[in-house]
């Protein structure tokens, strides 16, 4: 066993252990994939300024996130499909997410139900949600959303259509993988993914399976984006989900100033700055260059957050600094569970908080609300 020491680490370890094309799925974005790698690439250049000499004792990275206490500021991402890359994933990451004390968000594509999380965990979690054409099945989800206690709603509006990731189509994508010589071949090597596959039943899109009318492929992620997405979604309808919803509403994919300003008028209480890890839109601007414009134009009246190429702790606290009240993480947690299921997971979180805290106190602070951009070399970050 190797000595897992970071997020790195974890997704070498996910890559063997993960059938190929579910770990593609996670560590891909769409066309070029050059949004994708900026989103990482350009948290690098951000340079921190070290300070020495100050206490750094009692340390504390605590902080809210639509009004709920976490122990840091990040907030793990939904992610469709979490459910293949480890068995019952979902139900694993939401557990390593409670037991840290931080919210876990669960997929509208997921492969463990609503119903599931709720009965596994204790801690309230939140629960993402897709514009659907079929509003009367939006709202029975939203019903179940309720009747499970989850404490916020995240409405995704960057996904009416689906951007093309290239290993989605060459790799035939379904959930569970058709039986072809290929897959076939490829499973074999991954022994350890499938005991794990054979000992639960949750094998395809629980949210949706028995609750939404059928798509002509119904273990298709995009059979189900194509047929049942509403390619129509306009600000309207973010108004009609509030009033379905009637609690705390975070709204996912805002990319521009005029957008983040109808956000905040559509009275939504957080808004994820994000180009959905680089999968949707390729050539977008990168997640953390995005953010310094949202954040001066609506950072008072909206929690503003961001998600894209988050890697490690001392990312978390570059997005902090310039203004992130939640920094949300999609692959790390992918990679920790398909590399060590719940134990993967709270390695990941571990270890992001661990570099948060450490590097946090390099620059001089020992709570995390103190920080700002002060902490960033003037030159090395993006500006509004
Ligand atoms: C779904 O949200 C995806 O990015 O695949």
């Amino acid at each position: 066993m190797p000595v897992i020491t970071n997020i790195e680490d974890l997704r070498v370890l996910a890559k063997k252990r993960v059938p190929r094309m579910f770990y593609d799925y996670a560590d891909s974005g769409s066309w070029t994939e050059s949004t994708y790698r900026g989103n990482e690439a350009d948290f690098q250049g951000i340079k921190f300024r070290q300070r020495v000499a100050v206490n750094m004792e009692n340390r504390t990275t605590q902080t809210t996130m639509v009004g709920q206490v976490a122990k840091m500021p990040v907030a793990i991402a939904p992610v469709g499909l979490t459910g293949m890359q480890h068995a019952d994933g979902e139900i694993l990451a939401a557990k390593a997410a409670e037991k840290f004390g931080i919210p876990f968000t669960l997929s509208t594509m997921s492969i463990c139900s609503i119903e599931d999380i709720a009965a596994n965990t204790t801690a309230p979690f939140w629960f993402q949600l897709y514009m659907m054409r079929d509003r009367d099945a939006m709202v029975r989800m939203i019903q179940r959303a309720k009747a499970a206690r989850c404490s916020a709603l995240v409405l995704t509006l960057d996904l009416q259509v689906i951007g093309q990731r290239h290993k989605d189509l060459k790799n035939g994508l379904t959930a569970p993988p058709r039986p072809t010589l290929a897959n076939i071949i490829n499973l074999m090597t991954k022994p350890r993914w499938c005991l794990g596959m054979l000992g639960t039943r949750r094998h395809t899109f629980g949210n949706l399976v028995g609750h939404v009318k059928e798509v002509s492929d119904m273990k298709s992620l995009s059979s189900w984006t194509n047929e049942q997405f509403d390619p129509r979604v306009s600000w309207p309808d973010v108004k009609w989900v509030k009033e379905q919803w009637g609690g705390k509403l975070i709204l996912k994919g805002i990319q521009d100033v005029e957008d983040a300003k109808l956000a905040v008028e559509s009275g939504a209480d957080a808004i994820v700055v994000s180009n959905h890890g680089g999968r949707q839109l390729d050539g977008a601007e990168t997640s953390i260059r995005a953010l310094p414009a949202i954040v001066a134009a609506v950072g008072d009246k909206i929690e503003v957050h961001m998600d894209g190429g988050v890697r490690s702790g001392q990312d978390v606290l570059r997005a902090w600094a310039l203004g992130a009240k939640g920094v949300w993480i999609g692959r790390a947690m992918a990679y920790g569970l398909g590399a060590m299921g719940e134990a993967g997971v709270t390695k990941a979180l571990q270890i992001i908080h661990k570099e948060l805290d450490v590097s946090m106190a390099f620059c001089g602070h020992t709570n995390i609300q103190n920080v700002d951009k002060q902490i960033l070399l003037p030159g090395t970050y993006p500006v509004a």
